[in-house]
């Protein structure tokens, strides 16, 4: 059966996901009160059709919310009050899967508005950039055990266009997918920090430092190096972002080695710093991302 999936969604995210869900041939509903006339085309295009939240809580299988994190707990609140003031007329199960990059505490907050009512909650991260061209990037979902036939039902949306998978086994419950997004940003995001962090320190020891350290890593480290000139100039435009990203991570660590990422999220504040003041740090990470370059092709 063709499922109908309601995407209440901005961005490019959003957008992308929509696309790849009409594109297999879903219905796909979405939200678009007090959206922009460029929004409203952009989704015509895309096949989405504009619906109400009593359409969208009547009819649909599954509601996706990929919101900025800010506006995640007033959708679920939105969604469960017109669910209680005009409860469905059919028996059919909604699925409501949180994908946004909410904290622990936020999602199992969002999931009790749920509890009192039939709706299954699926917390569920996003890890990678918008769908487009041959790129997916990955759902994970986890439940409450109780609902696990509805963590089988939203990995199905593989059917339909995404990439799903199952946070499931021992343990496993709401909060999960969140944690497992923090704790794999909190590694690949954590690195670039700490590369950056390092060839900053380096070069104000002195520039030949920095030579030195990239001869050592290109003879010791190579895919190090490798990494470091992939991911230090993606980093840059995303620096700002950052900051609240390694916050949030640090309160999810908790305890002394939160601390880390409290340092990570100045050291993102200090390239953000350095963007929009006197460009010398960003000058130095990309002088010496060009140095690694060469070096690693033997040069
Ligand atoms: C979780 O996120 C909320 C909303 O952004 C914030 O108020 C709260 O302090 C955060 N809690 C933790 C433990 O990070
Ligand atoms: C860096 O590594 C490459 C590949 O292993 C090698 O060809 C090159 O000679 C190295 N450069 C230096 C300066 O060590």
């Amino acid at each position: 059966m063709t499922p109908i999936i309601s995407v209440i969604a901005a961005g490019a995210m959003g957008g992308g996901v929509a696309r790849r869900l009409t594109d297999s041939g879903a219905t796909v509903l979405t939200y678009l009160e007090g959206r922009s006339e460029q929004t409203r085309k952009r989704a015509q295009e895309a096949g989405v059709l504009d619906a109400s939240l009593e359409e969208i809580t009547q009819r649909s299988d599954f509601i996706l919310s990929i919101l900025p994190p800010r506006d995640a707990f007033s959708l679920a609140q939105r969604i469960t009050q017109q669910l209680a003031s005009h409860p469905r007329a059919t028996d059919r199960q909604l699925i409501y899967a949180d994908c946004n990059a909410v904290n622990v505490t936020t999602v199992k907050s969002i999931s009790g508005l749920f509890e009192e009512t039939s709706v299954a909650f699926v917390d569920a991260c996003i890890i990678g950039g918008p769908p487009k061209g041959s790129h997916d990037p990955v759902f994970y979902g986890s439940v409450h055990p109780k609902d696990i036939e509805a963590l089988r039902s939203f990995v199905g949306l593989s059917a339909w266009g995404l990439r799903t998978k199952a946070l499931d086994g021992e343990g496993a419950n709401i909060g999960d997918a969140s944690a497992l997004k923090m704790s794999y940003a909190g590694i690949s995001k954590g690195l670039t920090g700490l590369m950056a962090t390092m060839v900053l320190a380096a070069h104000s020891s002195s520039p030949a430092t920095a030579e030195a350290l990239i001869s050592e890593l290109n003879e010791s480290q190579p895919e190090l190096l490798h990494r470091l000139t992939v991911h230090l100039p993606r980093m840059l435009p995303k620096a700002y972002r950052w900051v609240g990203e390694m916050e949030e991570i640090a309160e999810f660590v908790g305890g002394g080695e939160g601390e880390i990422y409290r340092g990570l999220a100045k050291l993102y504040g200090r390239v953000e710093n350095s963007i929009i003041g006197d460009g010398n740090d960003i000058r130095v990470l990309e002088q010496f991302v060009n140095a690694a370059e060469e070096r690693l092709k033997g040069a």
